[in-house]
This record gives C-alpha cells, sequence and structure tokens, in this order.
C-alpha cells in the first residue's frame, strides 16, 4: 500500500478565452500522500482535478502517475476516481444503483459487487438510504454516496473537490475523522480541494495554496500557517486572517515593510504598548472576536478569551508578541 499513484505536474496550463486558470503549475503528490488544495473561488482547484482526472485537456504541460505520462491517457484508463464538487449521482438510479454502476461496468460479479456497495455504504453511514434516488436523500447524504461511490472504485489516486461542503457542523467534524482514518486504511494518495480552514490545516500532510492559477506555497500546514511566504497566504490561511499593517506602523518596522501579526498574538495587556478602542465584540462561545482600532486609525483583529470581559465602545491595550510578527516586503509581498 502507498506506493502507487504517485503525482507529478510538470508546467501545467489551461486557459479558458483570456481567463488563465492554471498558469504552468508544478507540483508533486507524493505516493499515499493526503494533500490539500486551497485558494479562493477561481483559482483553479477544480481545473486542476479535472486535468489529473483526465476530464479536460492541458494546454500546455503533462501530468505523469506513477512515472507514466497520462496526459493522453482517457479518464476510464486512469487509476483515478473524483467526487466532484456537485457530486454528479445519476438521477435515475437508487443510491444503491449508483453504487453499484461502476462495479457493473467493470464486470464485477452481482454478488460480489453488491457486497461491496453494502460495506462502503456502511460506511459512510448511508445502510438506510439504500433503496431511495439521490433527489430523496440529502445534500449531506448525496455527497456521503459520491463519496462511497470512489471508494469502490480503489484507485490509485482519489481527488475529491470539497466532499464536505454541504454537511452540517457536526457531520462534517466526524467526517472529516472518517476521511482521515479512512485515508490511513488505505493509503491511497488524495488531492483534497478545500474552502474550510480546519480542513485545510488538519487533514493534510501537506497544504498547497493556490491563487489565481498559481501555487503560491506548498508545506505542512502548520509551516505554512507560522511561515507565510507572502501577504496572499498570510491573509488567506488563518481565520479571522492575519492582521497586515502597511509600514508597520505602531507594530515598528520600516516604510519598505508590510508586518503582520495574528489575532492570537495580540494579546491584552493593561501594560501594552498599543491603545485601541473596541468596535465589535464577536462572542463565539469559545473564544471572542474584537474589531479594534488603534489610535491611529490602524485596524486590528484581536483572539481574546471568550470571557475577556471587554464590551464595544471600551478602550483596551494590547501587546504583540515579539516573536511572533511577520515581515513581508512591501512591494513584492514576499516574506523577508
Ligand atoms: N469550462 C469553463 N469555461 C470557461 N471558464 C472556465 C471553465 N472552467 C473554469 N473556468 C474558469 O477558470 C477559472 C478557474 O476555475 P475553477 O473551477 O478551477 O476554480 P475553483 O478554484 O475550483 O473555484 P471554486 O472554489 O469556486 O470552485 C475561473 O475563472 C473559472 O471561471
Ligand atoms: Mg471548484
Amino acid at each position: 500500500m502507498g506506493e502507487r499513484g504517485a503525482i507529478r505536474i510538470e508546467s501545467l496550463t489551461r486557459s479558458y478565452g483570456r481567463v488563465v486558470a492554471l498558469d504552468a503549475v508544478d507540483l508533486e503528490v507524493r505516493a499515499g500522500e493526503l494533500m490539500t488544495l486551497v485558494g479562493p473561488s477561481g483559482s483553479g482547484k477544480s481545473t486542476m482535478l479535472r486535468l489529473i482526472a483526465g476530464l479536460d485537456r492541458p494546454e500546455r504541460g503533462r501530468i505523469l502517475v506513477d512515472g507514466q505520462d497520462v496526459s493522453r491517457v482517457p479518464p476510464h484508463r486512469r487509476s483515478v476516481a473524483m467526487v466532484f464538487q456537485d457530486y454528479a449521482l445519476y438521477p435515475h438510479l437508487t443510491v444503491l444503483g449508483n453504487l453499484l454502476f461502476g462495479l457493473r461496468v467493470r464486470r464485477v460479479r452481482r454478488d460480489e459487487a453488491e457486497r461491496r456497495a453494502r460495506s462502503a455504504a456502511e460506511r459512510l453511514g448511508l445502510a438506510d438510504l439504500l433503496d431511495r434516488y439521490p433527489d430523496q436523500v440529502s445534500g449531506g447524504q448525496r455527497q456521503r454516496v459520491a463519496l462511497a461511490r470512489a471508494l469502490l472504485r480503489e484507485p490509485a489516486v482519489y481527488l475529491l473537490d470539497e466532499p464536505l461542503a454541504s454537511l452540517d457542523a457536526p457531520l462534517r467534524f466526524a467526517t472529516r475523522a472518517d476521511l482521515l482514518a479512512l485515508h490511513r486504511d488505505l493509503g491511497s494518495t488524495t488531492v483534497h480541494v478545500t474552502h474550510d480552514q480546519a480542513e485545510a490545516m488538519t487533514l493534510g500532510d501537506r497544504v498547497a495554496v493556490l491563487d489565481r492559477g498559481r501555487i503560491r506555497q506548498l508545506g505542512p500546514p502548520q509551516q505554512v500557517y507560522d511561515e507565510p511566504a507572502d501577504t496572499f497566504v498570510a491573509g488567506f490561511l488563518g481565520s479571522p486572517p492575519m492582521n497586515l499593517v502597511p509600514g508597520g506602523g505602531l507594530l515598528g518596522g520600516s516604510p519598505g515593510l508590510i508586518l503582520g501579526v495574528r489575532p492570537e498574538d495580540l494579546i491584552l495587556d493593561s501594560d501594552g504598548p498599543i491603545e485601541v478602542s473596541v468596535d465589535a465584540v464577536e462572542a463565539l462561545g469559545s473564544e471572542s472576536i474584537l474589531l479594534t482600532r488603534a489610535t491611529d486609525g490602524t485596524r486590528l483583529t484581536v483572539r481574546a478569551a471568550a470571557r475577556c470581559g471587554v464590551r464595544p465602545g471600551d478602550t483596551a491595550r494590547l501587546r504583540p508578541d515579539p516573536a511572533r510578527l511577520h515581515h513581508f516586503d512591501a512591494e513584492t509581498g514576499r516574506r523577508r
């Protein structure tokens, strides 16, 4: 297990009219690795998965799976299963029928196919829904049917396009854990697209941050979080996003720099050097997010304890953790 499914992407380019969806992307996904792909809407995430799956043609560049150039191999001959953003189930087949479909195409014997389909359904909590049609189950359930269907293909590579997006919070949390366990069991190479901060941080061995068709940073999630390569990544990974102060202003620094500090690295401290007025307090139960403004007008978001006692209209003082300041070049946005 884990030896199949190494993906190598070489200067992959795809545009639609004047939109460059992927711009000379190089990327390597190791055999057995779970990589998460994050980026704003329209940054090229689905395009990347479609190209790996063979559902779309690259304009330039190559895709190799286990060292073999698959760029011209049709989708059904690639050992790749994709779960789409919009699930794409067959509406005229029941849940069971949807699960069996791919197995029938591959001429798996009827009783064996049914055994495997039921076991995948069991695994994803769908056992009671097998006789229903896709429009008779919820969005989250449809998504799990799509996942189960992908599982049944036993591919070398899974491509998951926001497979948990329509689940509610508790189910999402549970399914995230299931997905991780599943990946550990199967050891299949997986590329997982997500918008969710927690998924980006917890799910993958590495995370790739995409922006306008380019990979801005690739690395273990904690490393990308701790040392974002540029202001885009700093602003994208983390919620609420990092405070970015041009020139550094009250954080110190100089005109050629942008200083960054994460909300959790601004500490409420009555002796702190920065005085702010509190515009709003978002009490989230487990913590409070303070939206504040310093005397020079700089807006700073602060992550504070749930019962920190600060109210809108209050004045407070902040101490930035000096070890956790980020320096970026004002011109290029790159980390310095
Ligand atoms: N078939 C198509 N025809 C024209 N433009 C397309 C097509 N597919 C994608 N695009 C454009 O390419 C860019 C990248 O699209 P893509 O679907 O890869 O984004 P995404 O990162 O998956 O976004 P989202 O998070 O919204 O799903 C977008 O600007 C999109 O409008
Ligand atoms: Mg998409």
